[in-house]
């Protein structure tokens, strides 16, 4: 018996249908609902909607259950790379040894920028943020890639703007840094990897031989593959729904940049260690005056919290583990790794955050570990998108593919019923 949801609307009943997941999920269908009964639903912030069948990112924020593709994300950060990962979520499957190599050969060929790309850093001023600049240098390659702006064009055109954007991340990300440290920019080098490159890049020096710490290559890989996706979230939702007009591939992600930018979203990496200094420089690493804030709802916990993890999230279970281990290999001892630590035992036995399910989240040791391996914080948001990128990417092209409908909510208007419009001279 297949199922069916009834709705009854002014003593008429409606039928709609039921949807079914792989995993079981299911979905009540209201697509139809309002040309039938004249009805909408609603749900502000999306806390219930589903916007999209997906066979990408599979999440149970009961379970704490994050897979991509239906793989594991602790067998991911664990035993797979970067690449490898862009590869599992960009085609379905995690690719064999010569895919692998062909995929890798096609990122490394198109890392270059154009020269000109660099004049845009020239008018930032001093200080200016990151992630400002990260937004404008994703959207002024469309204008360096005039054949890329038509999303329609064919699956080869689509694939190789794809490519570039995603080779091209991180020489920008490291451009970033480097400009905001007045230091000379590197070009990328062919001989090595995706993540070897970026940290070439960003902590190469031109007048130094660089030696790639493995350490630091491994922490990296997993950071950005447990960043990768996460399904219909804030950004990825920007995504898909500036995708969904047709604009092209650099506008989209520009737009998930931006997205992601927020505090409540990627952005609360930055602010959980500028929370987790201020509490070492004020409070004298004293976690209560924090916790006591946040609970008067003066301010976040940062770091604590989701939309859909209600029990805990796995990404923050990872890297709480790997912080340890990663501070200990690389020799770095952190005091704040510690006001962390006392910072979540205080949070997860206190009532307001147990009656809430407020647990800790990937950002809330994300930024210690970036601080270790020497990214200034206001450089973490940018790391951030450079792990979703594969995942912003993945989540436009299912959609293009499906061509789905442009993506326009409705609403309920509760603002002055119609009125006369009155002369100027006749208003007071
Ligand atoms: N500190 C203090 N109180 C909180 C927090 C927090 N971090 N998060 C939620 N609450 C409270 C909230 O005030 C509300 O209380 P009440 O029931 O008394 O009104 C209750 O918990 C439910 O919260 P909500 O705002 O309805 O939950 P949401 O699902 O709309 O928001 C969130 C989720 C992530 C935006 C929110 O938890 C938050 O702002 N957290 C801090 C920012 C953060 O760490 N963001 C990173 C998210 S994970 C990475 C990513 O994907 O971006």
């Amino acid at each position: 018996m297949s199922d069916k949801a009834i709705i009854n609307l002014e003593g008429k009943p409606y039928e709609l249908p039921v949807i079914t997941g792989t995993e079981n999920e299911k979905a009540v269908d209201i697509s139809k609902l309002r040309a039938q009964s004249g009805y909408i639903t609603f749900d502000e912030g999306y806390k219930n909607t589903g916007a999209t069948i997906s066979n990408i990112t599979f999440l149970d924020g009961e379970k704490g259950i994050l897979r991509y593709r239906g793989y594991n994300i602790e067998d991911l950060a664990e035993k797979s790379s970067f690449t490898e990962v862009m590869h599992l979520l960009l085609y379905g499957e995690l690719p064999d040894a010569d895919q692998l190599k062909a995929f890798e050969y096609t990122l490394t060929h198109h890392t270059l920028v154009h020269e000109n790309l660099k004049k845009v850093f020239e008018v930032f001023p001093t200080g200016s943020h990151p992630m400002g600049q990260l937004m404008t240098m994703i959207a002024a390659l469309s204008s360096f890639y005039p054949d890329s702006l038509n999303p329609n064009k064919n699956p080869e055109a689509t694939n190789l703007t794809i490519m570039r954007l995603l080779a091209k991340m991180p020489t920008i990300a490291a451009m970033i840094q480097k400009k905001g440290k007045g230091h000379p920019v590197l070009y990328p080098q062919n001989k090595y990897d995706y993540v070897t490159n970026f940290l070439y890049m960003t902590f190469g020096n031109v007048s130094e031989e660089y030696v790639a710490d493995p350490v630091v290559v491994d922490a990296m890989n997993k950071l950005l593959i447990l960043h990768a996706d996460h399904e219909q979230n804030c950004s990825t939702s920007t995504v898909r729904m500036v995708g969904s007009s047709h604009a092209n591939l650099y506008a989209s992600i520009g737009a998930g940049v931006a997205s992601l930018w927020g505090p409540r979203h990627g952005g609360a990496n930055q602010e959980v260690l500028e929370m987790l200094e201020f509490i070492r420089d004020n409070d004298k690493g004293d976690v209560k005056k924090v916790v006591a804030e946040a609970k008067d709802k003066k301010r976040l916990l940062f770091g604590f919290g989701h939309r859909v993890y209600k029990n805990f999230d796995p990404r923050a279970k990872i890297l709480k583990k790997s912080c340890d281990e990663i501070l200990a290999k690389i020799g770095v001892s952190d005091p704040l790794l510690a006001i962390a630590k006392e910072l979540e035992e205080a949070a997860l036995n206190d009532p307001y955050f147990i009656e809430r399910k407020l647990y800790p989240n990937v950002d809330f040791y994300s930024g210690i570990i970036y601080k270790a391996l020497g990214f200034p914080t206001s450089m973490f948001t940018v790391l951030f998108a450079m792990g979703r990128l594969p995942g912003w990417i993945s989540q436009w092209k299912e959609m293009r593919e499906k061509n789905e409908d442009i993506g326009r909510p409705r609403q309920i208007y509760t603002g002055p019923v119609q009125r006369p419009f009155v002369e100027i001279a006749k208003r007071k």
